[in-house]
């Protein structure tokens, strides 16, 4: 049988011949990624006999909602074929066709994951999603089934906070390639969706409505009916996710709890950090979420420097506390600042605190205050710093510090309003932001004189 099928020309790149590793295909809602893309992983699989392709997103639930359903719905029927078997999508395992090719859905979330699978294409929907590139990374580890043409991993996303990692691990292209109102701006971003990626980034390929044969008519270069019924259901949308699910630009969420900070004026090239300025280190531990160690400087100035970050889950205190060894070669560390909750409690699973197990390592950990009523007050010292972006800058390697910056928000009830009381910040992208605000609290200061915290290397 021959199907006879319509994808944007975005999506011809998913048949190259020798595709790029990791492939970021990003625009706002309704460019046909989830659609496009698994077109052309079926393509893949009826001419791979055996193929095994992951599916996956940041929770199974969403992961069936969206990527299953529009597989069952839309491209079985578009290849004019049965979703076998009688399994419901919610529990499914698998999805085996014919020739021996399978898809295989797993939530980042699921606990039965497994990357002991071998596979030869992964999809990540809505990366955005995904708190930390090593999520993606280790999922990818299972890109090694033997006998087929290529491995490839394609993540596909709605931009987000500019500062997300996401948007630092796929190559930079002008901001305003993403205005697309003619053919001639159209051509552009397809002559560059098919450039070899930038060295030492993923592919991005920026997906715009033209890419969506059902939404734009590109014969005619206009909208088509259902396009623009589309676009009125997404007029309701306001502010940054307008702007970043209609127009697909990548902007920082209002309502942040640092609205003052800016990344044309905070955020600078690295630079080396004289060997005699003072290192302070400041530790937020985490398993399940990311643990975050951000390394501060102050320049005889008094500008306070974040230079350098580590920002990871699921790794023990030793861990850490070797590869913080392993930074500060060189570094002059006058003190370690820590969470004093949790770098100073015991837990259920461990007897001995974060701090305890750190000390035997070498690292003597000093707690900033506790938040406790204070939160406003440690937020409002940062925000003071922010004024004056001659006082306050982050290296432009510390991409998850920026991405907080850029996203940590005030809680908001359903009529978007902010509720009063204690607990008005939101309990997450706060890891760093928890040690920017603590470090800055124990007032740092430029000290040339080398008063070594107990323990420091
Ligand atoms: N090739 C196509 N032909 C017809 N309609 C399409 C096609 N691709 C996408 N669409 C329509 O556009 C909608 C949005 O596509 P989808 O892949 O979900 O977009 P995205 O993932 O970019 O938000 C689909 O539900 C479908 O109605
Ligand atoms: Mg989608």
């Amino acid at each position: 049988m021959i199907a006879s099928l319509t994808i944007g020309q975005s999506y011809l790149t998913l048949f190259q011949p020798k595709p790029p590793r990791f492939v970021l295909y990003e625009g706002p809602r309704g460019t046909a990624k989830t659609r496009g893309i698994l077109t052309g992983l079926m393509c893949y699989a009826l001419k791979n006999p055996g193929a095994r392709i992951i599916l996956s997103r940041s929770t199974r639930t969403r992961l069936t909602e969206t990527v299953l359903t529009t597989l069952e719905e839309q491209v079985y029927p578009a290849f004019g074929m049965r979703v076998p078997g009688d399994a419901g999508r919610v529990n499914r395992h698998s999805y085996d066709l014919p020739n021996g090719s399978s898809f295989i859905p797993i939530g980042l979330d699921d606990p039965q994951r497994t990357t002991s699978m071998e596979a030869a294409k992964i999809y990540v929907s809505e990366g955005i999603e995904i708190g930390m590139r090593q999520h993606v990374e280790a999922l990818a580890g299972a890109l090694r089934q033997p006998g087929m043409p290529d491995r490839q991993c394609i993540i596909d996303t709605n931009p987000g906070p500019p500062g997300h990692w996401l948007n630092a691990a796929a190559e930079p292209v002008p901001k305003h390639w993403r205005r697309v109102e003619s053919p001639e701006d159209y051509q552009r971003l397809l002559e560059h969706a098919h450039r070899p990626p930038q060295e030492g980034f993923w592919k991005r390929i920026v997906t715009r409505h033209q890419d969506n044969p059902g939404y734009f008519d590109l014969t005619a270069w206009q909208w088509t009916d259902a396009g623009r019924e589309y676009l009125d259901t997404l007029q309701m949308f306001t502010g940054h996710l307008r702007r970043r699910w209609l127009d697909g630009d990548w902007v920082a969420a209002e309502g942040t709890v640092f609205p003052e900070f800016d990344e044309d004026r905070h955020v600078i090239e690295p630079f080396n950090v004289p060997a005699d300025w003072p290192t302070y280190v400041g530790w937020d531990a985490g398993f399940d979420h990311p643990t975050a160690i951000l390394w501060f400087t102050v320049a005889p100035t008094g500008c306070i420097y974040v230079y350098d970050e580590i920002y990871r889950g699921g790794r023990a205190v030793s861990d850490h506390c070797r590869h913080v060894h392993e930074k500060n070669a060189g570094r002059t560390v006058h003190a370690y600042y820590a969470d004093p909750q949790h770098c100073f409690s015991q837990t259920a699973q461990s007897p001995k605190t974060i701090a305890s197990q750190a000390k035997e390592c070498g690292i003597s950990m000093s707690p900033w205050p506790r938040t406790g009523g204070n939160e406003e007050t440690m937020v409002e010292r940062v925000r003071e710093k922010l004024r004056q972006p001659s006082m306050f800058k982050v290296f432009r390697t510390c991409q998850n510090t920026i991405n907080e910056f850029q996203s940590w928000s005030y809680k908001r009830d359903a009529r978007g309003d902010l509720p009063a009381g204690e607990d008005k910040f939101e309990d997450r992208d706060n890891h760093s932001m928890d040690v920017v605000k603590g470090v800055i609290s124990m007032n740092i200061q430029h000290k040339r004189q080398l008063i070594r915290a107990v323990g420091a290397a």
